[in-house]
């Protein structure tokens, strides 16, 4: 089922080392929301236009939230059944270090059941992510070189 932008359907559980208030949910943000948080960590975005359809085309989105506001995000893209690729997993300045990117992320992977997820990783974060049950291939991430 993909989540639609804006739909906050509260489904995640309480996880250990964030405060009680911030709750993790699935759902998707708001165009706006999306834009601010992830300008928040110094990641550009296209425009809202583009952000919208980026968003409308997940397949799973979480959502973490201290009361209204947004503390952080994570979504999974793909086909939905045989790739399934882990994005835009953000946790606000704010919020990092109180288990909000873990509770994100094992929620993810608990929705996608017995689908392989997969991720790229910065380096930085790699170590995150093996906390988290992930393990590095040996395959290379290449990006088409666009002439201009
Ligand atoms: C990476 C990020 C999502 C982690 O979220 P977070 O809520 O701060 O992390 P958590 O508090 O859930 O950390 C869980 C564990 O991972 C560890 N961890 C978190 N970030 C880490 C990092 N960059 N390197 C190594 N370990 C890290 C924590 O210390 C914690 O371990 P502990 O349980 O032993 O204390 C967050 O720092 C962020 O949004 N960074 C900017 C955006 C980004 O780089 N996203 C990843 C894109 S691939």
């Amino acid at each position: 089922m993909i989540d639609r932008p804006g739909d906050h359907v509260r489904a995640g559980g309480a996880g250990l080392g964030a405060p009680a208030a911030v709750t993790v949910e699935d759902g998707l943000p708001t165009v706006a929301e999306y834009r601010d948080l992830r300008a928040a960590v110094g990641w550009p975005s296209p425009g809202p236009d583009a952000c919208r359809a980026a968003l409308e085309n997940s397949v799973h989105g979480v959502l973490a939230r201290d009361r209204r506001e947004l503390a952080g995000m994570a979504r999974l893209v793909g086909d939905g059944v045989m790739y399934l690729l882990i994005v835009d997993v953000v946790v606000h300045p704010g919020h990092q270090g109180r288990g909000l990117g873990r509770r994100m992320v094992r929620r993810l992977v608990e929705l996608a059941g017995a689908r392989r997820v997969q991720l790229v990783a910065a380096p930085e974060v790699v170590p995150f992510y093996e906390q988290l049950g992930f393990v590095r291939g040996t395959s290379h991430l290449m990006a088409y070189r666009t002439v201009g």
